[in-house]
């Protein structure tokens, strides 16, 4: 029997995937096939033999060359729907969505289809399988802050549907200081904001994400643990943390999964919940993450209902979905 049917796991929420880090590599060669994009890879099994990645700069130039294959709202509908249904599987009730505007708008892709095609397989997603959703928009902070400023001012004039905004790619070099008007524009639009902090960037990345984007939840923030007072404010303002193990170990912001700090998180009280981040890319969805912090760290059925519990309260639910899953 595996760890994850030992400790029944209670409803829970996936607050950090991006949508792009779904594709898998069977998924991509079809799509490629049928789009007529002609890859780097010459059989599912060379691409395949890319997966070893040294870092995160390693992993987002393989995710780059691959989401190319989508190009219409049927692609972006496909990859959604595939998802929902692994994560339903997953025991998922309610997941937060990224996608990264810019890899498709920069390819000549609407925003309009991008958005349109996802949207549309998160509505069949409450239909078949029960699981609400939201959907957050994420810029390339590696990216010039005007062009995520251009992309952000089109969606809200062309009344697109997201929920929010979140900031992604190549952490360092490229602090969230770069993004005050971008989030201020969301923030006064009524979006959600998040950003990925503290990843390979440092703990002073985490600070400006709270005080100077006024994020409500942290993605990553492992190193956050760097710095004692930081920590503290985290824990006092219950920040949320959406942390992602497996992707951790892979892009060796931990050496090894016994060196992960999750259970050190929960210990100092910090806000933490589990995800998947790109679960086609680092060896599982979210089970495989539960599975993978159960069997390393022997967490008993309370832990994992904590790390359950945590994830529902930090997702963007309104009491009446907050109680469902509680
Ligand atoms: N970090 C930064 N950018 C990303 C990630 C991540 O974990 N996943 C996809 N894009
Ligand atoms: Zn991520």
């Amino acid at each position: 029997m595996t760890d994850r049917l030992r400790v029944a796991r209670p409803p829970v929420a996936e607050l950090h995937v991006h949508l792009e880090g779904t594709l898998e590599p069977a998924f991509i060669i079809e799509t490629a096939g049928e789009n007529g994009i002609d890859l780097p890879w010459r059989s599912l099994e060379h691409l395949e033999a890319q997966y070893d990645f040294t870092d995160l700069q390693s992993f987002l130039d393989l995710l780059y060359v691959n989401l190319e294959v989508l190009r219409d709202a049927d692609d972006f509908a496909a990859v959604t729907h595939r998802y929902l249904a692994r994560a339903s599987a997953a025991g998922v009730r309610h997941a937060e969505i990224f996608f990264d505007i810019q890899a498709h708008t920069r390819r000549g892709i609407p925003a309009e289809t991008v958005i349109g095609g996802i949207r549309s397989a998160l509505d069949r997603g409450l239909t078949d399988h029960g699981m609400t959703t939201k959907l957050i928009m994420s810029f390339w902070r590696d990216l010039p802050p005007g062009d995520a400023m251009d992309a952000l001012a089109h969606v809200l004039d062309a009344g697109l549907p997201i929920d929010g905004i979140g900031l992604d790619s190549a952490e360092v070099g490229y602090p969230p200081s770069l993004f005050v008007e971008v989030y201020r524009m969301a923030r006064d639009a009524g979006l959600h904001v998040v950003a990925h902090a503290g990843e390979e960037g440092p703990a002073e990345y985490v600070r400006e994400a709270l005080d100077l984007l006024h994020v409500e939840r942290v993605d990553h923030g492992i190193r956050s643990l760097e710095d004692p007072d930081l920590v503290e404010r985290l824990v006092r303002d219950r920040v949320p943390l959406t942390v992602c193990p497996l992707s951790n170990v892979r892009l060796r912001t931990v050496d090894t999964m016994a060196d992960h700090p999750l259970p050190r998180m929960l210990e100092l009280g910090l806000l933490v919940s589990v995800n998947s981040d790109d679960p086609a890319y680092f060896g599982g969805y979210l089970d495989a993450n539960f599975d993978a912090v159960v069997t390393q760290f022997g967490l008993d059925a309370g832990a994992v209902e904590q790390l359950a519990r945590n994830s529902v309260d930090s997702a963007f639910l309104d009491p009446v979905g907050r109680a469902r899953l509680h």
